[in-house]
């Protein structure tokens, strides 16, 4: 009698290779960093071991760095020194990621440096835009700015834009004001599904843009859902984002592989955001569990479906690849 044993191509560790189906790559990967206005500025981040928020003037050998290590794509944020309501150091010429734009370039021109476009860092209030007088996230006020927000990056060199806000519009909004701006070959990567998560603390300490009062469950998705990501995907792709991405990623590789499989013909993102980076981190800083944990998670995000993964491990993966000796 025959029989038939999947543990056949599981003997040799050569056929294992050769027969694995995903495998992750530097390539993959997108470095968030956190560019602080200011000088000599190295703060540690809490919950984010390994991580600061950097003033340019030392920012220089860390780009070099991650350049030295095959990193070449970085996804920038940047703390303001001056926040008001209307979040004016958001588009200015001289703005903090105008400027970490041009320096960056002029040390490694061959990095790839996407802008997160964004208001919390930049309002006193903490929102993601612009607020109207019941001290709600306005809409349509907020995107003219957004749009202003994303030309001021385009005309400091940004090679791609990443609308976090999930605002509706956003992206066509960008567009339109991309395009007649002389910038229609610029790729924008939508937040398309970005949920109302508690495991954006340490991000929202690094970039020191919590809100001050409420939160962001008037426009970010609603955990429980999966149908409004769908929703969410299709009016991106109408508005004309190239790139679609999913938030948080270990927790929603669901969302992950349904967008994947409902628009194959997209490329997806993923972000593995600073609460998973922090959950990680704490395990196995314990020793709790391996480092090893990290590729089968991130692996896992890129099983699902997505082609960039955006993290905070990105750093550590040419040791992990290393360690994992096949
Ligand atoms: C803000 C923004 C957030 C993140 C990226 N852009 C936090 C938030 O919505 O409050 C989260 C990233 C992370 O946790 O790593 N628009
Ligand atoms: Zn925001």
């Amino acid at each position: 009698m025959s029989s038939i044993q999947p543990r056949r191509g599981r003997y040799h560790p050569v056929l294992r290779e050769m027969l694995a189906e995903t495998h992750l790559a530097l390539s993959n990967f997108m470095v968030p960093l956190f560019i602080k206005a200011g000088n000599d500025i190295k703060n540690p981040i809490p919950g984010m071991p390994g991580h600061f928020q950097w003033s340019l003037n030392l920012l220089k050998d860390k780009i070099l760095a991650l350049e030295d290590s095959g990193l070449k794509s970085l996804l920038l944020f940047g703390i303001p020194h001056h926040k008001d309501a209307t979040g004016s150091a958001a588009d200015h010429d001289h703005g903090i990621l105008e400027e970490a734009l041009q320096a960056i370039k002029s040390w490694a021109p061959q990095m790839f440096v996407a802008t997160d476009v964004c208001f919390c860092q930049y309002t006193d209030h903490g929102h993601c835009g612009i607020l109207n007088q019941r001290q709600e996230l306005d809409n349509s006020l907020s995107l003219e700015r957004i749009a202003s927000q994303a030309l001021s990056h385009a005309q400091a060199g940004a090679d791609m834009v990443a609308p976090s806000g999930m605002l509706d519009g956003a992206v066509g909004a960008i567009r339109a004001t991309l395009d007649h701006h002389g910038f229609g070959h610029l790729p924008i990567m939508g937040y398309t599904v970005k949920y109302a998560s508690s495991l954006y603390g340490p991000f929202r300490q690094a970039t020191e843009g919590a809100p001050k009062f409420g939160d962001r469950r008037s426009h970010q998705a609603d955990f429980r859902n999966g149908f409004e990501a769908i929703r969410e995907a299709a009016l991106d792709i109408q508005e004309g984002a190239d790139i679609l991405m999913v938030k948080p990623a270990h927790t929603y590789l669901d969302i992950i592989q349904r967008l994947t499989a409902t628009f194959p013909e997209m490329p997806l993102a993923a972000y593995h955001t600073s609460g998973e980076y922090a959950m990680l981190q704490a395990a196995i800083g314990q020793g709790w569990i391996q480092p090893e944990a990290i590729l089968e998670v991130l692996t896992a995000i890129k099983r699902a479906g997505a082609r960039i993964i955006i993290s905070y491990f990105a750093e550590e993966m040419p040791q992990l690849f290393k360690r994992s000796c096949l």
